[in-house]
Order: structure tokens, then sequence, then C-alpha cells
């Protein structure tokens, strides 16, 4: 029995949406699923049609001794069994705080159904108390879902700090990983936040992502999740891939291997509402007196040949976007144009991102992590010095 905690402090994130759906997906691919509604708001169990205030739940098991196995309410879903909340869990969080295991409780609890289910997802409130903890204690990974249209970082980190604890306290191997919620890569805010969190969180992020769409909730007002209420959307095919990313890590190690941005510099492309490129924009500044594009030369030792590319406020932070790469036996030159000004930029050198090491000029970005930064004037070709790589 694989178990995995949502969880995140912070409210209104997608922790509820992710579990609904993440359970659904996996009893959908035949898996024996159960879906633990530790939210004293019951948003899990109302999102699947399942909650009535009479129907015992976690409260009941740890208040009152019931036996785990009497509150699961069966096949809410296919392949889906839910044990559902109402707001007598509230009482909880006081209830476990004298007890004598009180961060061991729902882990011991649940391994009465052990040989029953593959899968065990847990829906937490937005708050680190005493049931996220359970949750956590319980579980073999922790999905944080981040709202990419707020990023909050320094909830993450000391979500972070939280697991490591319990993982050393209790010498346990406990997972957490990073999934990017309410992804709308339609603006330009979107795409750099996404760009943002994995060049801060890297391996820890999923290759998967779950855009915002107005499916989610209508599905939700269905009762029903969005594998059900809308098989063939694109909402239900983003928790199908993220069903399979963790299906088939819960079979093999964590990657400890060094992490590739393919799949992120794929998904922050965006096709609609693009701005004009900057390669076009200075063509057609070309053809008009007042341009003032400068060309930009930025040039690199590469005696090891690694792949070397560039991302800034210049070209969307994409790599290598409207730049022409020259390579000169072992110096490569970064060529692209730009309007005189300030951009901040960074190097992905053999898929790792990091500061421009020839360029002492550094800034620091509006997420709080430090960029090099490029002066460019307007008096003709900029050339920066030759440095190793
Ligand atoms: N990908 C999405 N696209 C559009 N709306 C979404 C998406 N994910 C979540 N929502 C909506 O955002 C709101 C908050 O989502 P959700 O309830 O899953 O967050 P939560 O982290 O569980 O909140 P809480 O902390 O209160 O438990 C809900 O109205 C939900 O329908
Ligand atoms: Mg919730």
């Amino acid at each position: 029995m694989h178990i995995i905690a949502i969880v995140n402090q912070k409210g209104g994130c997608g922790k509820t949406t992710t579990a609904i759906n993440l359970a659904a997906s996996l009893g959908h691919k035949g898996h024996r699923t159960l879906l633990v509604d530790a939210d004293p708001q019951g948003h899990a169990s109302l999102g699947l049609g399942g909650r009535r205030q009479d129907e015992p739940g976690l409260y009941e098991i740890f208040a009152l001794d019931f036996p785990l196995a009497e509150t699961i309410i069966p096949r809410i879903s296919q392949g889906l069994d839910i044990i559902p909340a109402t707001i007598s869990l509230a009482a909880v969080e006081y209830l476990l705080a004298n007890m004598p295991e009180r961060e061991r409780q729902l882990s011991t609890y649940l391994h009465s159904v052990d040989s029953i289910y593959d899968y065990v997802v847990i829906d937490c409130p937005p708050a680190l108390g005493l049931l996220s903890i359970n949750a956590i204690r319980a579980a073999q990974r922790v999905i944080v879902p981040v709202d990419m249209s707020l990023f909050a970082i320094d909830g993450i980190e000391r979500l972070s700090e939280t697991v490591d604890l319990v993982a050393t306290k209790y010498d346990l191997n406990i997972e957490l990983n990073i999934l990017p919620t309410l992804v709308d890569r339609r603006t330009r805010l979107g795409r750099k936040l996404l760009l943002g969190i994995w060049e801060r969180y890297q391996n820890k992020v999923l290759p998967v992502m779950i855009h915002h769409t107005v499916r989610l909730k209508e599905s939700v007002c269905a009762g029903q999740s969005i594998v059900d209420f809308a098989p063939n959307s694109p909402a239900a095919s983003d928790f199908h891939d993220l069903a399979d990313e963790l299906i088939m890590r819960s079979h093999t190690a964590p990657d400890t291997t060094q992490a590739n941005i393919s799949w992120l510099l794929s998904h922050v492309e965006s096709t609609d509402n693009k701005p004009a490129n900057i390669v076009s924009l200075h063509k057609e500044h070309l053809a008009t007196e007042n341009s003032n594009a400068q060309k930009v030369v930025l040039s690199f030792q590469n005696h090891q040949q690694r792949d070397i590319r560039i991302a800034g406020e210049f070209n969307e932070w994409i790599a290598d976007k409207d730049v022409q790469t020259v390579t000169e036996n072992d110096i490569i030159h970064k060529v692209f144009y730009v309007e005189p000004g300030d951009y901040q930029y960074r190097l992905i050198v053999d898929g790792k991102w990091r500061n421009d090491p020839t360029n002492p000029r550094q800034a620091l970005s509006a997420l709080g992590i430090h960029n090099s930064l490029l002066h460019v004037t307007g008096n003709g070709t900029l050339n920066q010095s030759i440095g190793n790589h």
C-alpha cells in the first residue's frame, strides 16, 4: 500500500482538487484506492457527493475508537472508496494533542487496510497542525500543490523542513514532490513562475502540472471527479498524467540524477497570446530609422563541449529563444539583439541553471533569486569577456 498525502498549509492551492481527481484516476486505472478526507471542511467528501453529516469518519476513528473499515464508503467512483469528514473532525486536533503517540495515530489505523488498497490518498487541511503531521507521518510521498498564480515560496520551505523533521524523527523515507497547479501558460507571469519554481526546486518538481480550467469547478458542483464528469477533457488527462507519474515513481527509487528541464521548456513555450518575438521586433526596427536594437555577443570558452544555452528577460526566459549560437573551436558565441537597457539572465549549462561566471553584475529577481545582469548601452556591439566552462 502506497500512501500519498496532499499537503500545503496555504489555503486554496488545489489540495482537494488534486486529492479527489488523483484518487479517481488511480481507481479508474484499476488500482484499489482509498481517499481519506482529513480536512474538517469535508470538501473531498463534498466534491465526490459523499458528504453526509451523520456518516462516521476520522473523528469517530480517533475519538470513539470506531474500526476504520466501518467508516469507509465503498465505490464512490470506479475503484475508489472514501473515508468522509465532517466538521466534528475539527475537534480531533485537540484530541490528538493529548494522545501519547499523537503523530502516528493515522498511520497505525491505516495499517488495518494495508492489504486491501494499493493506494491511499489523504486530503489535508490548510494548516500544518496535527492532522497534517499525521498524514505526513503515514505517507511515503507528500505532494505539495503550488498555486502558480500566487507562488508562496516561504510556505514550501517550511513544509519541506517539517517533512524532513518527521522523516528524521521516525527514520522514514518520505519523498516530497511539488505539483504546479492552476497553471495558466498563456500569461507571461505564469511561464515565469513555472521557470522560477523549477529553478529553485528542480528534482522536487513533478514533470506534470494541473492547468487552470473551469471544468474542474464544474465537476465539483456535479459531485463528480473530472475523470467521471468529463473523461475526455484536458483536465482529466492532466490527472491521468499525474497518476501515471506517481504509479511509475511508486515502483522506482527516487531519482537522484540531474534534473532534465526539457519537459519544462516544452511546457513553458506558449503558443497563444505570444508577444512579438525579439528577432522580428528587431527586424522591424531595423527597417525604421529610429531602430536602436543592439547586437549582443556573449562568448564563453567551452573546452568540454558542454551544452550552453541562455535565457533571460530578453527572450521570455526560454532557453536560446531568438538567440543564434556560433561555435568557433572551443569558443561558443551567443548572439542576439536587444534594445538598450538592463536584462536579467542565466545560463543553462548541461541542463543546469547557473549564473554567468564571467559576469560579476547580478540583480535580485522578484522571486528572491539572484540572476546575472546584462547592461546594454546604445553605442554599438557589446562584447562580454570570454569565460571558462
Ligand atoms: N486547476 C484548477 N482550475 C480551476 N479552478 C481550480 C483548479 N484547482 C482548484 N480550483 C478551484 O480553486 C478553489 C480551491 O481549490 P481546492 O479546494 O482544491 O484548494 P484547497 O487547497 O483544497 O483549499 P483548502 O486549503 O481550503 O482546503 C476551488 O474552488 C477549486 O474548484
Ligand atoms: Mg481542501
